[in-house]
């Protein structure tokens, strides 16, 4: 399972990128929101950061309703940096975000469909063309639903009916999360910094530095 960094702060996505285990970026109209800038800006600025991953999500806004509207923001979108071939555009689970997907993905464009939150709607996204599909666990969990299980599931049908969209778990809130989408089939996670830092870490690993470091202060200099 590959890892995204489900946010729109640079710093956080610099950190993460540096580490060296990012794949891709993903954005929502609230992260946007969430750091006060230009929404085109903040995504090309993304864009610049990480030439090296295999994608860059940018959700078109909640003004593109009908699938033309989405179509002409995400005909803006593709232009940044220079056309960069990570921009993946986001789409909302609608009829209209469908037909926006099967629209953009003839045009070659890379395409996400977010906002998952049943199988059926996973399936119908991907004969739509999605390049990913993004189910929200933790959302499904906060209803007392099991998120887990419909990535199991999903994955099960991707596997069956020969689908080579990729599953992008998302609204991971905890590191018990991306183990369980990991073994259930998710292709990639997208997990907020807090939770890549939480992933790094275990006690018994700060003992055993701390243990170290007083043994090695006996060494003899
Ligand atoms: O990628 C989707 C994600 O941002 C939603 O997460 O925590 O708002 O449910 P959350």
């Amino acid at each position: 399972m590959k890892f995204f960094i489900d946010t729109a702060n640079l710093d956080d996505i610099q950190k993460a990128y540096k580490m060296g285990i990012l794949s891709g970026v993903t954005t929502n109209p609230s992260l946007v929101v969430k750091e006060g800038v230009k929404f085109e800006d903040r995504i090309e600025e993304i864009l610049k950061a990480v030439p090296e991953v295999e994608s860059v999500s940018a959700e078109v806004t909640p003004d593109a309703v009908t699938a033309e509207q989405m179509i002409a923001e995400a005909n803006e979108l593709i232009k940044i940096n220079g056309g960069d071939k990570n921009i993946t555009i986001k789409l909302p689970m609608t009829l209209a975000g469908l037909e926006a997907c099967r629209y953009l993905t003839k045009k070659g464009v890379k395409t996400n469909v977010t906002l998952i939150f049943t199988v059926n709607q996973a399936l119908l996204a991907a004969r739509a063309g999605a390049t990913y599909v993004s189910p929200f666990l933790g959302r499904l969990d906060d209803i007392s639903e099991d998120g887990v299980q419909l990535v199991a599931k999903i994955a099960e049908l991707f596997r069956v009916a020969n689908l080579d969209t990729q599953i992008i778990a998302a609204s991971v809130r905890h590191p018990d999360h991306v183990t369980r989408v990991a073994l259930a089939g998710a292709h990639i996670s997208t997990i907020p910094y807090s939770v890549i830092e939480q992933l790094s870490k275990h006690p018994l690993t700060d003992q055993g530095l701390d243990k170290f470091a007083k043994d090695w202060a006996k060494s003899v200099k």
